[in-house]
């Protein structure tokens, strides 16, 4: 069974790629290779020892991804990754995130609503819930104004998938994912942000190894235990490995809703200081950092209720923070060796 991944190559979507092979799938990616490259497939290769079909397009063309579904009309199901990522980012350029995130996500949609039965699965984030009221954050959490166009992008994607999915073949699964972190145990595929990592455990890993000089702590004033932001760090590979069953459930479930929503995480949350120390512990090194004023748009804390995912999905995270922060460890170590 052929199965699509866009974005195939960037952090999540290679992780999945090998997940999807491990489970005997046929995998087809697509990538604009914007924020990732080729050498990525070399790592899937050497863990999987199976070649990925590799196709180079941007999901911003809609002829592109016109002739790529005609080019492969066998396409049983689809993993939506290719998308911009950082938050920041997207402050300063919104439009090329409206654009990136949705317009792709629309030539997608319309391409799949032509086939007779469609099955696909959003890669959407813990961002929509804003800051939410209640801690663990269950599916029905109120879904609020992200604080960032990124964050918006993930909100609007999911309602127009709600939308088409009433009035069209497509059967789909939102996965509303926390803090991924970590990468393959092998150490042949990982992170690989580009230019200063936004997110906190590429920075500390950066940190550990000497290419930064400190980690700053965006603000220990915030209403938690040690007064750092309070998030839910899930291992890569645990969260692939549920992009492969959620796709096993819209193969081979009946009656399913149309659309459903799963959180992504481990139950279990984490302040910034408990990850330094996480890192301290499994590398055996000082993490230098100072405390820095709060970072605009933070919410204080966030982690998942994982029951749904746990009862309906038959899904759990293995991983734990020290596993998590060590694969990211070795990763790093590896490819600045
Ligand atoms: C985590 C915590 C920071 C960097 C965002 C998106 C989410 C997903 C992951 C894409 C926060 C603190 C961070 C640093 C720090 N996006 N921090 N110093 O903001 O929870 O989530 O990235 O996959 O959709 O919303 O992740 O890793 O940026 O921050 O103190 O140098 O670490 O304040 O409390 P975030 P993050």
């Amino acid at each position: 069974m052929k199965i699509l991944v866009t974005g195939g190559l960037g952090f999540i979507g290679s992780h999945t790629v090998v997940e999807l092979q491990n489970e005997g799938f046929e995998v087809v990616i697509i990538d604009d290779l914007s924020n990732s490259s080729e050498a990525v497939l070399k790592g899937i290769v050497a863990i999987t020892g199976k070649t990925p079909i590799f196709e180079k397009l941007d999901v911003r063309e809609k002829e592109a991804v016109r002739s790529f579904f005609k080019k492969h009309n066998d396409v049983s199901g689809v993993i939506h990754f290719a998308a911009s990522k950082a938050v920041g980012e997207s402050v300063e350029n919104p439009l090329l995130y409206y654009e990136n995130n949705i317009a792709s996500l629309i030539y997608l949609l319309q391409e799949l609503s032509k086939q007779d039965k469609a099955h696909f699965i959003f890669s959407s984030s813990c961002t929509v819930y804003g800051q939410a009221e209640k801690m663990p954050i269950t599916e029905d959490a109120p879904v609020q104004q992200p604080m960032s166009p990124y964050g918006n992008t993930k909100k609007i994607g999911e309602e127009i998938i709600n939308d088409v999915a009433k009035v069209s073949s497509i059967n789909a699964i939102l996965l509303r994912y926390f803090n991924p972190i970590g990468s393959h145990p092998s150490a042949e595929i990982g992170e690989l942000p580009i230019g200063v990592p936004q997110n906190l455990v590429p920075f500390i890993t950066q940190t550990g190894f000497g290419l930064r000089q400190e980690l700053a702590v965006f603000g220990d004033d915030y209403p938690t235990t040690d007064g750092t932001c309070i998030r839910d760090y899930i291992h890569v590979v645990d969260l692939a490995k549920a992009h492969v069953i959620a796709l096993q459930r819209l193969l081979s479930k009946k009656n399913l809703e149309k659309v459903e929503t799963f959180n992504l995480g481990t139950g279990t949350g984490s302040s910034v200081l408990e990850v330094i120390h996480s890192f301290e512990k499994v590398s055996n090194k000082k993490l230098p950092y100072k405390i820095v004023p709060r970072r605009e748009g933070d919410i204080t804390e966030a982690y998942a209720n994982t029951d749904k995912a746990n009862d309906v999905l038959g899904w759990k995270a293995q991983s734990t923070l020290d596993e998590a922060m060590a694969s990211a460890w070795k990763w790093e170590q590896k490819i600045r060796g």
